[in-house]
């Protein structure tokens, strides 16, 4: 199957071969080298001096920690897709008095929005310990610049940002400590072009502080213990070591296209499919400004149906996504992400037309 969906995508065969090393003792010095060399690569894809954590999950299980970590009773979700929705789903499913402010799907998130919900509630006399945003809805791709956000938030001291950058790490710009972000989280399986099965944070000192003072953090998500296993770079629970060499070795192909470069690919295939979108009447869901580089979702229009295209694509082993949930058939989502590249999607669009063509001929 080649992935043209917004996530697991295609995974380089040198990175796959490197999963097939034998497995080491977690508390080995090979597996401490790993450890550190991964937090230190980690540290410089996401512009942080922060403490970076690594769980052997999925990319969900870092937005409940951070929900656990960091809330003492309130949280505001500013939700304009599934995964933010999720994130409100998950503080509720935590006990927490979770707030939600809805924007319409393929709406960008606006400062002033955000500060309107936060002024509400210190009227109220209430104030949020953590607001959730994801910085690219994958369900819409929607994304939301984030340095307008973090400068409502100065505003309010108390309230750490909490930022969803799982399908736009590595694939666009995202700077933790620049645009201070309090918790940034993402996968492997999206721009890190990575099979899923580990999360990542990076958590700032004040975020720390606060984990230090919330009760009931739980076990095995607690930033303490993370920070704790991270001094002796090690962690508490067992790791996938074959996720570690696989990350260890994709930061260093990372590194070596350089992370700008990397971004303008990520870019140029956003332009190219929107492009190819416009010549067959299919317009981007997301309002301007707000398209995401990494996953183009595209609404149906004056088009014709893309369906039977979807599945033409997928008897020939390619995988392009539908629409997500209620915008299924009324939408749908190419992944331009990790390793494809401009000839990539050149080659999937020409198979895309194919089965266009095939379909108003038969
Ligand atoms: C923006 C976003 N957040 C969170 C997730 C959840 O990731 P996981 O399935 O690894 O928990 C996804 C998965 O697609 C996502 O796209």
């Amino acid at each position: 199957m080649k992935l043209f969906i917004p996530g697991p995508t295609q995974v380089h065969p040198d990175i796959l071969a490197e999963m097939a090393r034998p497995a080491i003792g977690h508390r080995t010095p090979e597996c401490a080298e790993l450890w550190a060399a991964a937090r230190a690569g980690l540290g410089r894809l996401m512009f942080t001096q922060h403490e970076v954590f690594m769980l052997t999950a999925p990319a969900s299980a870092m937005m409940e920690a951070a929900v656990r970590n960091l809330v003492h009773e309130h949280s505001l979700h500013v939700v304009n897709g599934a995964f933010s929705n999720r994130w409100f789903e998950i503080a509720k499913s935590n006990g927490k008095q979770a707030v939600a402010v809805d924007v319409p799907w393929g709406q960008g998130i606006d400062a002033d929005c955000l500060r309107a919900a936060l002024e509400a509630a210190n009227a109220e006399g209430k104030s949020y310990d953590i607001v959730t945003v994801v910085h690219n809805e994958t369900s819409t791709g929607t994304v939301t610049p984030l340095p307008p956000l973090a400068e409502v938030l100065q505003d309010y001291p108390n309230t750490l940002l909490c930022v969803d950058a799982v399908s736009s790490m590595a694939g666009a710009e995202v700077r933790v400590d620049d645009w201070q972000l309090d918790v940034c989280l993402f996968g492997l399986q999206k721009c890190l072009a990575l099979p899923a099965g580990m999360a990542i944070a990076a958590v700032s000192p004040r975020a720390m502080q606060r984990a230090a003072e919330v009760e009931n953090r739980g076990w095995v998500l607690d930033f303490l213990r993370l920070a704790k296993g991270n001094e002796k770079e090690q962690s508490p629970t067992t790791p996938s070591t074959a996720h570690l060499y696989a990350l260890v070795a994709q930061l260093a192909r990372i590194e070596q296209e350089g992370l700008e470069n990397r971004w303008r690919r990520h870019s140029e295939m956003a332009a190219m499919t929107r492009q190819w979108a416009a010549g067959h009447g299919w317009l981007p869901f997301p309002q301007e400004g707000n398209r995401s580089n990494t996953v183009s979702c595209l609404a149906r229009g004056e088009g014709p149906d893309f369906v039977p295209a979807l599945n033409a694509l997928k008897a020939q082993g390619i995988l392009v996504s539908n629409g997500y949930g209620d915008l299924k058939g009324q939408t749908f989502r190419i992944g331009h992400m990790g390793e494809h590249t401009m000839d990539d999607l050149q080659d999937l669009l020409q198979r895309f037309d194919a089965a266009l063509n095939a379909e108003v001929q038969s």
